[in-house]
């Protein structure tokens, strides 16, 4: 059984169905805890399902070193065997990266290599691509630059909005982060293999 903590800064729709998913006895990994860089609304998801949670706000510390010796603190408390980045809108430092890789995990509204960074879903709406997709990679100290371990596509429907294609992009990075925890669970997926830091 894998323990996973997962990290947020948002609504956390993909923290919900992941905390579904991993209560599902068949299913090979828990959430030990959620952790957030700010006050969160998906921290409720935590809550109501008696996940334990932490805040560590980046505004409360001088600088981003700082800010990630202090949320790594926090992770490293749980000996989570993976961490799940889940919509952390925020770089971590290169000390984080290298004291948790490649044990964790980054899902992205895009087919990496395609469209990386915070607006992933505007921008493959704007560049007017036919299609785009979800990722799920493996944390480098890059923006969305590290080892791909699962993607699929997703078409751009006529009369799709950035909220549209985002919820449809969403479903899609879901079903892949649990075949992707399932594979590294069940040893067809070795993280060993993409050492990134
Ligand atoms: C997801 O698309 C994630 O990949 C991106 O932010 C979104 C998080 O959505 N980086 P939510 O907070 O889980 O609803």
């Amino acid at each position: 059984m894998l323990s996973l903590v997962v990290l947020i800064s948002g609504g956390g729709s993909n923290l919900r169905a992941l905390l579904e998913q991993t209560e599902h006895a068949d299913f090979p990994a828990r959430v030990v805890a959620v952790g957030a860089d700010r006050d969160a609304g998906g921290l409720s998801y935590a809550e109501a399902h008696s996940v334990p949670s932490f805040t560590v706000p980046f505004s409360s510390y001088p600088g981003r070193e700082e800010w990630g010796a202090a949320l790594l603190e926090h992770i490293q408390q749980w000996q989570p065997d993976l961490v799940v980045l889940s919509g952390l809108m925020r770089l971590l430092p290169a000390s984080v990266v290298g004291a948790l890789s490649p044990r964790m995990l980054n899902t992205h509204p895009a087919y990496l290599p395609e469209f990386p960074g915070a607006h992933a879903v505007r921008d493959a709406l704007a560049s007017g691509v036919a299609e785009t997709g979800a990722s799920v990679i493996v944390v480098d100290e890059g923006v969305d630059s590290g080892p791909v371990l699962a993607q699929r596509r997703v078409p751009i429907l006529p009369g799709d909005t950035e909220a549209s294609l985002h919820s449809r992009i969403k479903a899609v990075e879901r079903a892949l982060l649990a075949d992707v925890i399932r594979d590294i669970a069940e040893g067809t997926t070795r993280l060993e293999e993409h050492i990134t830091a």
